[in-house]
């Protein structure tokens, strides 16, 4: 994983096109969409696939959120679209906002990820910058998960990314799902919505986004060949990114009082279990990445953690919620 600076051509600012989307409404409410074609655009008999529509609808949109509930292909259909939008010629970044299910940095961390064509996976894309949320689910961190969304958003805009999608995670239905894709649209603040849905499921939060003038929803029917998975499945799968990520790492004994050890509101703390995931902060609070707690040695005020992040750029750690006993 690249550090938290952001290679020199990125950081350099571009003009960014106006926008200048129309503002009626595409889709159709009621989840009555014709299904995500898995076929590549472009069509021999210039039949318009549903995913020809995703991609001319955000290709005219600077920020496009997809959301859907689980396994509706929204990872898929991100990387693709950025595949697709790269292979134009345009600078695209995403943003991938599933804490559980993460595909650009570690699982608990929101990324921010370069795609510079195409990408078999979405995990494919080189890591530009993190924010460790602090756990796998988000519904005891909704504010934090949308805060974090929101700023790698703008981070790419202003390091002149000209199209920024962003990939959320499968919580849609009952009140969390709603409040929190609701706080992620207002942080990502997009110009366009891609809703997935089977059936009606998203439809309480396409509607209400439908009330405001922003953002354009357009609603799309999952590809038939998209793969569900169990929970078993879904954690396991959360557990190779971990033992991924982690593979990299090195045993660090680190003072605590050079790297000191808080919680999220700062709190300093004095002890943490075995397993806690942290947030591994720079000198300028940015995540570089996370580490994994395998002792406190209280006697020598040391903390033992696993990490890929180099010793010297580390200024702090912060305790989240998630636990990985390997
Ligand atoms: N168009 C497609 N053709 C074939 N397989 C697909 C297609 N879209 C998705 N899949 C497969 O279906 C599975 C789920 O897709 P994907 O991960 O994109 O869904 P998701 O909505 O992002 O899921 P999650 O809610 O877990 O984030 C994956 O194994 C993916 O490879
Ligand atoms: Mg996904």
């Amino acid at each position: 994983m690249g550090g938290p600076e952001m290679a020199p051509q990125l950081v350099q600012a571009r003009g960014l096109r106006p926008l200048g989307l129309p503002g009626q409404r595409s889709g159709r409410p009621g989840g009555a969409v014709a299904p995500l074609d898995p076929r590549r655009s472009g069509q021999p008999g210039g039949a318009v696939t549903p995913l020809d529509r995703a991609l001319e609808a955000a290709a005219r949109a600077r920020v496009t959120l997809i959301l859907g509930t689980s396994d509706t292909g929204k990872t898929s259909l991100t990387a693709r679209l950025a595949g697709a939008l790269a292979a134009r010629g345009e600078r695209v970044a995403v943003v991938d906002a599933d804490v559980g299910q993460s595909e650009i940095g570690p699982p608990t961390t929101v990324g921010l990820g370069h795609v510079a064509g195409a990408v078999a996976r979405l995990g494919d894309a080189e890591v530009i910058a993190l924010e460790f949320v602090g756990d796998t689910s988000p519904v005891r961190y909704i504010r934090e998960t949308a805060d974090a969304t929101g700023r790698l958003v703008r981070r790419a805009l202003d390091a002149g990314f000209e199209r920024v999608l962003v990939d959320t995670g499968g919580l849609v239905e009952g009140p969390l799902g709603l409040a929190l894709k609701r706080a992620k649209v207002r942080a990502a603040d997009p110009d366009l919505v891609l809703v997935l849905q089977r059936s009606d499921e998203s439809e309480p939060i396409a509607r209400a986004l439908e009330r405001d003038v922003r953002p354009r929803v357009v609603r799309l029917a999952p590809s038939p060949a998209v793969v569900r998975r169990s929970a078993a499945r879904r954690r396991e799968h959360r557990e190779r990114a971990l033992r991924d990520y982690l593979a990299h790492a090195a045993t660090l004994t680190l003072p605590t009082a050079r790297a000191p050890v808080r919680d999220r509101r700062g709190e300093a703390l004095t002890d943490v279990a075995e397993g806690l995931l942290l947030g591994v902060l720079g000198a300028g609070g940015e995540t570089l990445g996370i580490a994994r707690v395998r002792a406190w040695d209280a006697a020598r005020g040391c903390i033992v953690v696993d990490t890929p992040v180099p010793a010297e750029q580390i200024a702090a750690l912060v305790a989240g919620r998630a636990t990985w006993r390997a």
